[in-house]
């Protein structure tokens, strides 16, 4: 059903887990795919995908990132805002720090990368916004107040550019992961996980995989009359 052939796609997080999954899902359906990201990426021998390391709540970082892909790609078709951070700890132990990190990360590096497309977007008049947001942003678990506000915060943020846009030929939707197996769920304590299982009614946690999919058809034209929405990718958890 998808094909991405001669798309250029731009996405944050991309060097590990749910990220590199879509970078590379991308770049095998014919894709150009840029991936930002703080951390190393080796793409050598990946085809059609350049690597950019920027920290994407620097607004400075992002301006500057942005127009290098549009002088290396021409232009951008998809974006895929997927870098995030977790520093989870119950409110009582959270920082200041730990909170401001953590908005900063994930909340206000998708403002900055939709902020620095918008002109471009706007002007050609078609374009699709995928903003990975969370199954913590509408139940806001314990011990995850900044992540949990921050993700809620993207939610927000999806349903306002897609009024923006919407009458443009653009469109700005969440996928909201449950429990995804990757490094950042991995630093999480067996009977954290175990409670997890507990709450998911398909019985398993999640794979990159199931979070792909959701972005590819969000990125596709099957896709061209859905703008605002959250679709939850999380086995049931949310119902
Ligand atoms: P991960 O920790 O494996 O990868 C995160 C990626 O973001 C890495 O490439 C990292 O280098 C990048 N990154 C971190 N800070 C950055 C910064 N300041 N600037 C640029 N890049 C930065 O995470 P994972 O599990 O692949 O998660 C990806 C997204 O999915 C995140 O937004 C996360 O909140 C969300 N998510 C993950 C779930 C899970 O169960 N793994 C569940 C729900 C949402």
């Amino acid at each position: 059903m998808n094909d991405f052939q001669g798309k250029r796609v731009v996405i944050t997080g991309g060097s590990r887990g749910i990220g590199k999954h879509i970078a590379e899902s991308f770049a095998s359906q014919g894709a150009s795919v840029a991936v930002i990201s703080s951390g190393k990426y080796n793409c050598e021998n990946v085809t059609n995908t350049f690597f950019y390391q920027c920290d994407v709540s620097n607004f400075r970082e992002t301006q500057k990132v942005i127009s290098d892909i549009l002088e290396q790609m021409g232009d951008i078709d998809i974006l895929v805002n997927n870098a995030g951070i977790t520093r989870d700890k119950l409110v009582n132990a959270m920082s200041e720090e730990d909170f401001d990190r953590v908005i900063e990360v994930n909340l206000k590096g998708t403002f900055n990368m939709i902020k620095h497309c918008y002109r471009y977007f706007a002007k050609r008049r078609c374009g699709r916004i995928i903003n990975i947001a969370s199954v913590s942003g509408i139940l806001g678990p314990k011990g995850q107040a900044n992540y949990a506000a921050s993700k809620a915060g993207i939610i927000g943020l999806t349903k306002s550019v897609a009024r923006e846009l919407g009458s443009r030929g653009i469109t700005c939707n969440c996928v909201a992961p449950g429990f995804i197996e990757t490094d950042m769920t991995s630093k999480l304590p067996e009977n954290v996980k175990e409670e997890y299982l507990k709450q998911i009614p398909a019985g398993r946690y999640g794979t990159t995989d199931d979070v792909c999919n959701a972005v590819l058809f969000l990125a596709s034209d099957a896709s061209s009359y859905i703008t605002g929405q959250v679709i939850h990718v999380d086995g049931g958890m949310l119902m």
